[in-house]
């Protein structure tokens, strides 16, 4: 019982000296990590992805069926990280931000977990909403020229 005691009161000590010294110390926020993804959901094309922000570039992919692009990043500082997607398949051509720092939660729900998972399929761009695991399209596809 002694023992016991003991050895609890010791890791409390330091608990309790960590909470203490805390507010002295500058304790950077983590930003937390953000994973976009784009997914090639044709039924039978190569999709063309190209995704930017202001400060960077991905540069032009080429997804065969059921392949899948990914970048993860943290939001800035002042929370203006916006990216962009360009995608593109046979005749067809679609523009759409693939991410932005909102204050209400559309997106935020829907990318539960910070994965925002965008998949193109025949009849146009969808998000998939995580927690309830439905697609729901966001974007249609235009007709080239
Ligand atoms: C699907 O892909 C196959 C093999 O490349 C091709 O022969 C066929 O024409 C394609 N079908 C459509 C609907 O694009
Ligand atoms: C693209 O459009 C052209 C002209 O309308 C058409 O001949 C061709 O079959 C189309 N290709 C696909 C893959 O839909």
């Amino acid at each position: 019982m002694g023992t016991i005691m003991h050895l609890a009161v010791v890791p409390l000590l330091v608990l309790v000296a960590m909470v203490v010294v805390q507010p002295c110390t500058a304790v950077p926020i983590p930003h937390p990590r953000w994973h976009i993804h784009v997914v090639n959901g044709l039924s039978n094309e190569t999709l063309l992805v190209h995704c930017k922000s202001r400060d960077d570039d991905l540069g032009i992919q080429h997804l065969v069926k059921g392949a899948e692009f990914h970048w993860t990043f943290r939001v800035s500082l002042f929370g203006r990280t916006l990216f962009w997607c360009y995608l593109e398949k046979p005749n067809f051509s679609v523009s759409f931000e693939s991410f932005w720092v909102e204050k209400h939660v559309w997106l935020n729900s829907r990318c539960y977990d910070k994965n925002c998972i965008w998949i193109a399929k025949d009849d146009g761009i969808y998000l998939r909403n995580n927690p309830v695991n439905i697609d729901e399209r966001v974007h249609n596809w235009n007709k080239i020229g």
